[in-house]
């Protein structure tokens, strides 16, 4: 199977997840990506399941109106029944690095208003050690240099990410190098840092689910402790 075929595969079996916890009045979270983009297309199949979605960046969400399936503001929704989303990293506590696609802090947003984050992944994405993906942080854009001079003392090297605006009107910065055996130490080290919105680790709120697909199957996998 490519590596395409994986992500439908686990787009195709989110929606199987989701289905059944979806009621009248539901309201979605959709995340952004290739992945998450195959989830849009099935999810278009079941919209009349459910209520409408809160999308996680402008990209996203062009998809869904453009499918018919309503987009609402997230200040305007009381509840999301759940949020499914792609990640570029996983290791097996479920705790991820995410924002390849420049949407991190719009899905950490919409995955803490979400009663339960389902993330789909293609087998690629499961690591031991999460931090080969580089971390990507969302950064004011004065603050550039000051946040990349405090990644460094933090062991990361970053990189500026030309030519990208987030939806937010902020860049990013992506830290290479960097081996990450806390993730929830360091996702609180590089918040702290003044200019920083928020970073791609996903560890004090890992996933709740994750549904990852090998040449043998979609699995399965829930939090480990
Ligand atoms: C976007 C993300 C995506 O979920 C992540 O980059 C995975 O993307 P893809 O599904 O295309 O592999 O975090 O900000």
């Amino acid at each position: 199977m490519t590596q395409d075929e994986l992500k439908q595969a686990v787009a195709r079996a989110a929606i199987d997840y989701i289905a059944p916890k979806l009621e009248a009045d539901s309201i979605v979270g959709v995340g952004t990506g290739s992945t998450a983009n195959y989830f849009i297309q099935y999810l278009a199949e079941i919209k009349g399941k459910f209520d409408g979605t809160v999308a996680s960046s402008e990209k996203s969400a062009e998809r869904l109106k453009a499918l018919g399936i309503p987009v609402y503001e997230l200040n305007s929704v009381d509840a999301i029944t759940v949020y499914v989303d792609g990640a570029d990293e996983t290791n097996d506590k479920l705790e991820l690095i995410k924002g390849g696609g420049a949407a991190l802090t719009r899905e950490k947003i919409v995955a803490a208003c979400s009663d339960e984050f389902v993330c789909i992944a293609d087998g690629s994405k499961w690591v031991d050690t999460l931090g080969k993906f580089p971390l990507p942080v969302e950064v004011i854009p004065m603050a550039r240099s000051h946040v990349a001079r405090e990644l460094v003392k933090l062991g990361g090297d970053p990189v500026y990410r030309e030519g990208v605006v987030t939806d937010n009107g902020n860049i990013i910065i992506d830290v290479y190098n960097l081996h990450i055996d806390n993730a929830t130490e360091l996702e609180t080290q590089v918040n702290q840092i003044v200019g920083v919105v928020t970073n791609g680790l996903f560890a004090l709120s890992p996933a709740d689910v994750l549904l990852i697909g090998f040449e043998d199957g979609v699995k399965t996998v829930r939090a480990k402790g």
